[in-house]
């Protein structure tokens, strides 16, 4: 059963989804320079969580074999026409990122969340870690990438202004604790940890301990 927050969320996409690429548009210019850089070596069986709209489809290299899961089947319905331009094969599923329960344990190559950590609230995030571990292969690869609040004080004040908005519209906030809860996960290791831009966009690149 889903918790309250998750059927928030899956109430607020529902709306949101009409709109979503519109309301976007603005970062989207910014995502799609990093979306092919961040995909480019990402080959193999792969999960995407919290594939929305399925922007991040089409910069799969061929040799990909991509699930996109997403609670919000609106969301869905447009990664469905997206997926029609990907070079990879796409399977979408309607899923819970904190219960995968459609998907079998070690799975997976890859998992790829761009977005979704920044929407999951704290008490969430271990849970669907604990996901992301099962269902990746030992020696699996996993990338994140995450918005953060700055430490520039021009920056956050600009954030701090978008803050109410944000949450709002897309459930997401600047100040999730995502890197920390990985942090406290045995069986994985984080290989690389860097800013796309200013020190708000976090990248964390990391994999499953082999077996
Ligand atoms: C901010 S959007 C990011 C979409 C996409 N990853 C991108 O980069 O444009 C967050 C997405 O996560 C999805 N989401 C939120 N909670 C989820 C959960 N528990 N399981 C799966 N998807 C979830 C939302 O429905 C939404 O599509």
């Amino acid at each position: 059963m889903r918790d309250a927050s998750t059927q928030f969320l899956a109430r607020k996409y529902r709306i949101v989804s009409w709109f979503y690429d519109i309301l976007d548009y603005p970062w989207e210019r910014q995502y799609r320079l990093w979306r092919p850089l961040l995909l480019s070596n990402v080959e193999g069986t792969v999960l995407e969580a919290g594939v929305g709209t399925g922007r991040n489809l089409r910069h799969y290299p061929s040799a990909a074999h991509v699930t996109g899961v997403d609670l919000s089947s609106e969301m869905l319905v447009i990664a469905k026409k997206r997926a029609r331009q990907a070079r990879c094969s796409v399977t979408l599923m309607q899923q819970d990122a904190l219960h995968l329960r459609d998907l079998p344990s070690a799975r997976f190559d890859w998992y790829v969340a761009t977005f979704l950590y920044c929407v999951l609230p704290d008490a969430l995030q271990p849970r669907a870690l604990e996901e992301m571990i099962r269902v990746l292969k030992p020696g699996g690869g996993f990338k994140l990438l995450e918005i953060v609040y700055s430490k520039d004080a021009t920056l956050r004040r600009r954030q701090e202004f978008l803050a109410p908005l944000v949450e709002q519209l897309y459930g997401a906030r600047f100040d999730r604790h995502t890197l920390e809860y990985l942090r406290e996960k045995d069986g994985i290791e984080i290989v690389n940890t860097r800013f796309l831009k200013a020190d708000a966009y976090l990248l964390i690149e990391g994999r499953k301990k082999p077996s």
